[in-house]
Formats: structure tokens, C-alpha cells, sequence
């Protein structure tokens, strides 16, 4: 295929309670937090430039222990969901499930201990990721994504989707979310860091393969539409081993400590900023990944439309590396 599919890249989009238009996060050169009126503009533009599937997260909201504003009538994303569906309705659009840009805490769900690590109160979070997930729905959105990694939470959305009349809409689970230090970046666009401890009670143990794959099936088991491994860099194994055995829809997740090393190495004049994120990407696309979750879509449309960005299928020819670099 000539050219690059960018109707299989994802971008984030951070949406934030009363801001004016747009502030930058300092953590991620190019990345923005949008306000509701903002975010609107912005999903045009990237209509226009070709990317037609994003993924929404919230912030700013109210914080209490239990994460109230991520559930209630009228929360932050809900709102967005409906606007969008309004003015764009061709464009895809998927939302965050987690508490912790909701929680005092700063934690994925509701706790029940805190020591000697913290553990989440799993069948109180579960019902709190069921009714944010129904309420995006109720808006209209396309994929709700679960990434608080409960147990059993895409198998809850499902059941109470389905229950209320929306088997239509889709999930995508954060089946294989390590406990990553490469999600640094987006704590701070998210103002979602914990206050206390870790998240390696309820995130997995980047170096157990084994469960990263048993919660893939379980996820699809449960009924994920989509299954996505996350971060991508240092999983590819992952990603080619799950898309081996499930075969089934695979996103990878090119998460925001991948997008901030390729923004400081260009800022240090390492290297050729669309020819690194080009090459990132093929590896993530030859290890199997059907879906690529990036900060960098934006770039890449727009590197695209100039005729900047290697052809995925024959990346690196001569030609396209001279024309990269007398254009950049
Ligand atoms: C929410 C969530 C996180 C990311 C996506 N959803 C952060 C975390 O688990 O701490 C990270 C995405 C990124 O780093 O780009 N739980």
C-alpha cells in the first residue's frame, strides 16, 4: 500500500475543566490540554488532516477519594462526547475508563488498603468503571477503554452496556498495561500521578510475559472488541506473541515516555524526527499491532500530506530518506 494507513493510528487528546482554548504540557513538546470549545476545533483540523480516531482523557475535574466527577450526570467527558458526536460524527471516537485523574489519590480505583502496597477495592471500583463507561455511552461514544486494570472490568462494562440497550457500543481493554515508568509524561498532562505508592499491585510485572498473555484472553474471553498491549517499545514480544495466538484486533499503545524520548532526542539534535518515528512505528506494525495508539499522529498526517513520511511497506528507500532530508 502506498503511503501510510492513518486510518489505523489513534491520537490522544487531553480535555480539561475551565481552561481557555489550549495549554501546552510541558512534559510533551506538541501535546495539548484542550477546553470543551477547543477540543472541538481540533478534532476538525484533524479530520481534515486524515486522522479520524481518537481517544479522550479528562482532567481537571473535581478529585475525591471514590473519584465521583469521572460518573456523575454531566461528567467532563460525557459532555465532550456529545459535542463531538454533534459536529463530528464520522470521527471515532474512544474514552478513557480509569479514577485516577478523578481521585484524591490519585490512584486507577477505590481503595481498600494502603499498605504494606496499595490494593484497590475491586468490586466498589468496578461499579464506579461501569457507570463512567455507561455514561459515555449514553453520549454516544464508539470504544470506551478501560485502563484501571480491575479484575474482570471489560466482562462488568460489557454486561451493564449491553443491559441498558448498547451492545453497539464497543470496547477496547488495556489488557496488557505494565506498571510502567514510561507513563511519567502523561501523569503530569493528566495530573493523574499517585500521591502515594505504586501501581504495581494492579499493573503487571513488565517481566511477566505469561500474565500479560492470560489477560489478553481474558479480556476477549470477556468480550473486548479490542485488545491492546501497552506500552509498545519494550513489549513487541508481547504484541507478536498475542496477535500469534488470538489473532484477534491488537492495539499497541505508544505511550508518552516513547513520544517524550523521541522530542528530547530531536531537541538535542540526535536525529531526524519523522525517520525515528517512522521506524518506531514499523517495528510496532511488524510486530503485529492492527491499531497504534501515538502522540506523533498528528505529526505523521501532517508529514504524509507533505510527502515527508517513508512508505510503511518500503520504508527507507534512498529516494524518501533524501526527500526527508532536504524537506526537514
Ligand atoms: C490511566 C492511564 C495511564 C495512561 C493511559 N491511561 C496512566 C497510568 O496508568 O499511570 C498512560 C498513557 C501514557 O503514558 O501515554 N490509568
Amino acid at each position: 500500500m502506498p503511503g501510510f494507513d492513518l486510518d489505523s493510528l489513534v491520537y490522544p487528546l487531553f480535555v480539561k475543566d475551565g481552561i481557555n482554548d489550549r495549554e501546552e504540557v510541558l512534559s510533551m513538546p506538541g501535546v495539548y490540554r484542550y477546553s470543551l470549545a477547543g477540543i472541538i476545533d481540533e478534532v476538525g483540523a484533524l479530520k481534515n488532516l486524515g486522522i479520524r480516531k481518537v481517544l479522550l482523557f479528562g482532567t481537571g475535574s473535581a478529585r475525591d477519594e471514590r473519584g465521583y466527577s469521572a460518573y456523575k450526570y454531566g461528567n467532563i467527558i460525557s459532555k465532550v462526547v456529545t459535542s463531538l458526536k454533534k459536529h463530528h460524527p464520522e470521527v471515532t471516537i474512544m474514552t478513557d475508563v480509569c479514577l485516577c485523574a478523578y481521585t484524591s489519590h490519585g490512584h486507577c480505583g477505590i481503595i481498600k488498603s494502603e499498605s504494606p502496597s496499595v490494593l484497590i477495592d475491586n468490586s466498589a471500583t468496578l461499579s464506579a468503571l461501569v457507570n463512567m463507561a455507561l455514561s459515555h455511552a449514553v453520549a454516544g461514544v464508539d470504544y470506551v477503554a478501560p485502563s484501571a486494570m480491575a479484575d474482570g472490568q471489560v466482562g462488568a462494562i460489557r454486561r451493564e452496556l449491553d443491559k441498558n440497550g448498547y451492545q453497539d457500543t464497543r470496547i477496547m481493554g488495556y489488557s496488557a498495561k505494565f506498571a510502567s515508568g514510561f507513563y511519567g509524561p502523561f501523569r503530569d498532562a493528566a495530573g493523574s500521578g499517585p500521591k502515594f505508592g505504586d501501581r504495581r499491585g494492579y499493573q503487571l510485572d513488565p517481566s511477566d510475559g505469561k500474565q500479560a498473555l492470560k489477560e489478553i484472553g481474558d479480556d476477549i474471553a470477556e468480550g473486548a472488541d479490542i485488545v491492546m498491549v501497552k506500552p509498545a517499545m519494550p513489549y513487541l514480544d508481547i504484541i507478536r506473541e498475542a496477535k500469534d495466538k488470538f489473532g484477534h484486533t491488537l492495539a499497541a499503545y505508544n505511550v508518552s515516555g516513547e513520544y517524550a524520548m523521541v522530542k528530547a532526542g530531536v531537541k538535542a539534535g540526535f536525529w531526524r524526527e519523522a525517520e525515528i518515528v517512522s521506524e518506531i512505528l514499523t517495528g510496532v506494525r511488524r510486530a503485529g499491532a492492527d491499531i497504534i495508539i501515538t502522540y506523533h499522529a498528528r505529526d505523521i498526517a501532517e508529514w504524509v500530506r507533505k510527502g515527508k513520511f517513508p512508505d510503511e511497506n518500503k520504508q527507507g528507500t534512498e529516494e524518501e530518506l533524501c526527500r526527508m532530508e532536504s524537506g526537514s
